[in-house]
């Protein structure tokens, strides 16, 4: 089943001569359950199509569909509100509120929606990413992998329809960015998680199941499956 469509994306910053062509009619459809990562020379896109598949910008022409939904065609704050509900983030710099422990830090999501969080749900992720003996941590008491772990396990417990991560390891050393792709690739096959991972990391993108290039704000490239 589909969760996400991308139907000739385009996204133009400014006008006339100066105009940059972030992207160019990029079209794509995610399938629930995958593992996709879209890779790219600095400056080919990736930040611009990521945010648009997020709802989180608006494209200068075409649509984005999630679980069937126009995001573009809502407005703004039911558009935010769709966005809160059906998709995740793990940002670079983990984004965790300071003042806020790991526990309330997880459950921040669902209270933002006027939900209760899923404490089965967040009592598993919490097991599964060893993060059960820091619940009562605040970010500062962490180390940066329980830091990752965190914005991870927060992600998750909102159960998103699709999980957006741009350059999460871009910050990270060698291996601190290898377990977070270890945790991305768990989240993947415990939660049977559909991940979309922008990276400018080759060797981190040929783990994952289906590889998008992009160059210059246009795909050129859908590998799905095949030893590459
Ligand atoms: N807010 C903006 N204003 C003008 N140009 C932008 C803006 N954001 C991105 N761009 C341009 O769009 C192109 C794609 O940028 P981006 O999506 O950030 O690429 P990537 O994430 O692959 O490095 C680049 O040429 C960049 O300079
Ligand atoms: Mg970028």
């Amino acid at each position: 089943m589909e969760v996400l469509r991308a139907e000739s994306l385009t996204k133009t910053y400014g006008q006339g001569a100066s105009a940059a062509h972030a992207l160019r009619a990029v079209s794509l459809s995610i399938e629930q359950g995958s593992f996709s990562a879209i890779v790219g020379r600095s400056g080919s896109g990736k930040t611009t199509l990521l945010n648009l598949l997020g709802g989180l910008d608006t494209p200068t022409a075409g649509r984005v569909f999630c679980r069937g939904q126009s995001l573009y065609d809502l407005p703004q704050r039911q558009r935010d509100a769709f966005r809160r509900r059906h998709i995740g983030y793990v940002f670079q710099f983990f984004n965790l509120i300071p003042e806020f422990t790991t526990l309330e830090n997880i459950r921040l999501p669902a209270y933002l929606d006027n939900r209760n969080p899923d404490d089965d749900l967040v009592a598993e992720i919490l097991e599964k990413l060893e993060l059960a003996d820091k619940i009562d941590r605040y970010p500062a008491e962490l180390s940066g992998g329980e830091q990752q772990r965190v914005a991870v396990a927060r992600a998750l417990a909102q159960k998103p329809d699709i999980l957006l991560a741009d350059e999460p390891t871009g910050n990270l050393d060698r291996q601190t960015g290898c377990k977070l792709m270890e945790l991305l690739h768990f989240s993947h096959r415990y939660f049977h998680q559909t991940i979309l991972l922008v990276t400018h990391d080759m060797e981190l993108a040929r783990e994952t199941e289906r590889l998008l290039v992009l160059s210059d704000g246009q795909l050129i490239n859908d590998w799905k499956g095949e030893v590459l």
